[in-house]
């Protein structure tokens, strides 16, 4: 009697138990970081469907295209109002042709088409906010051709950030459509070290600012968001990375040669590469540096390696960025307003102080002399030298 009631008992505890969850799966997309345009950092809330169609037009007119931007994503203020269904609109008078008719232009061009939403009941703009809406919304991106969500963290409250996240990401799934996951948590709880198979990117800061470094209550300019990045590097690779937030290239906060560093920054982080400019009206200047296609290809590295600062001597720095086939891509960083002299021995990168390396410099597209032992060059005034150094 006393086995039978202590059998009883354990198979209607585990009967109710919940069945072991399988650990969850990354979404198998953004292999190389992702690559594209985002409409905030130029045009905030001023946007509608003629802008969002120039910068596709643009994107391919320009060579970007071809140089592996895709991603065309509409950021904040895009929406309208829930309908009785609770289905989310687009803004009828800034959309008047609908969501789906842009997703089918943009797609129409070879391009991928991503949209923004919020964790909370309303976004960073004031518009719905997904919050109690995660399947329906994700239903509903998908149905208009949606390939990339970026999903925000305003108006959240008491909200869990992690399991506020899985729920769209579940969502996402659940809709049937493959869409890279763009997780826009600021940093605040600490993303890297539970992203990696919720979403494929998370940013890891506050809003980037327009110029080298704070300045007049903005904390985040292009310097103090590379600080940042140290120590985060073993948390990025294929399908997820930390995401410094996107470029400001062509904004006109920064010099030319503050805008070659900003670029050169970020491509050895690994980072995903988001044009914020007016992709319609770019300079010269401007285009040679997205379209830099030695500096995009250290950025698309298959390995995924996110750069490493190797050395930190006071205004000088080296970041290092292992490369697939043994190569590293190095970026000679000078944050000082005189030209330095900046240099690295091969033993500092790992290789051995005899050996003879081919030395490439990504800016000025030129091989330089065979080396060994070390490489040194002068680097201008809050400038760049970026090489790529292989055997
Ligand atoms: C937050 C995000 C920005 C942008 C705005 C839109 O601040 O971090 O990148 O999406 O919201 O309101």
């Amino acid at each position: 009697m006393l086995v039978f009631g202590l059998t009883f008992m354990a198979s209607l505890a585990s009967a109710q138990a919940a069945p072991p969850q399988p650990p969850r799966q990354s979404n198998g997309l953004a292999l190389t970081p992702p690559m594209g345009w985002n409409s905030w950092n130029k045009f905030g809330c001023d946007i509608n469907e003629s802008v969002i169609r120039a910068a596709a037009d643009a994107m391919v007119s320009s060579g970007m295209k071809d140089a592996g931007y895709q991603y065309v994503i509409i950021d904040d203020c895009w929406h309208g109002e829930r309908d009785s269904n609770g289905d989310i609109q687009a803004d009828p008078k800034r959309f008047p042709s609908g969501i789906t008719a842009l997703a089918d232009y943009i797609h129409g061009k070879g391009l991928k088409f991503g949209i923004y939403s919020d964790a909370g009941r309303k976004t960073c703009a004031g518009r719905p906010g997904s919050r109690g809406f995660e399947y329906q919304d994700a239903r509903q991106y998908a149905a208009w051709g949606v390939d990339y969500l970026k999903y925000d963290w305003c108006s959240t409250g008491s909200q869990d950030a992690k399991s506020s996240y899985e729920t769209m990401s579940d969502a996402l799934r659940a809709s049937g459509r493959p869409i890279v996951f763009s997780i826009c948590e600021w940093g605040k709880n600490q993303p890297w070290l539970w992203g990696e198979t919720i979403g494929n990117l998370w940013r890891m800061s506050g809003d980037i600012y327009d110029g080298w470094e704070s300045r007049d209550g903005h904390y985040n300019g292009m310097t103090n968001i590379l600080d940042m990045q140290v120590g985060l590097e073993s948390y990025a690779g294929p399908g997820h990375w930390n995401d410094p937030d996107m470029l400001e290239v062509g904004n006109g906060g920064m010099s030319f040669e503050e805008y070659k560093s900003h670029f050169s920054l970020w491509a050895v982080l690994a980072a995903p590469l988001i044009a914020g400019n007016d992709l319609a009206h770019m300079s010269k200047e401007t285009k040679s540096i997205l379209l830099n296609k030695e500096v995009i290809a250290v950025d698309q590295d298959a390995l995924g390696i996110q750069a490493s600062r190797l050395v930190k001597n006071g205004d000088d720095e080296v970041w290092v960025k292992p490369l697939q086939g043994g190569g590293r891509a190095l970026g000679l960083f000078n944050r000082s307003k005189q030209t330095h002299k900046i240099g690295v021995s091969w033993e500092a990168l790992g290789y051995p102080a005899t050996l003879e390396l081919r030395v490439r410099d990504l800016w000025s597209h030129k091989d330089l002399p065979r080396t060994h032992g070390s490489f040194a060059a002068d680097v201008p005034p809050h400038g760049v030298v970026m090489i790529r150094v292989e055997a």
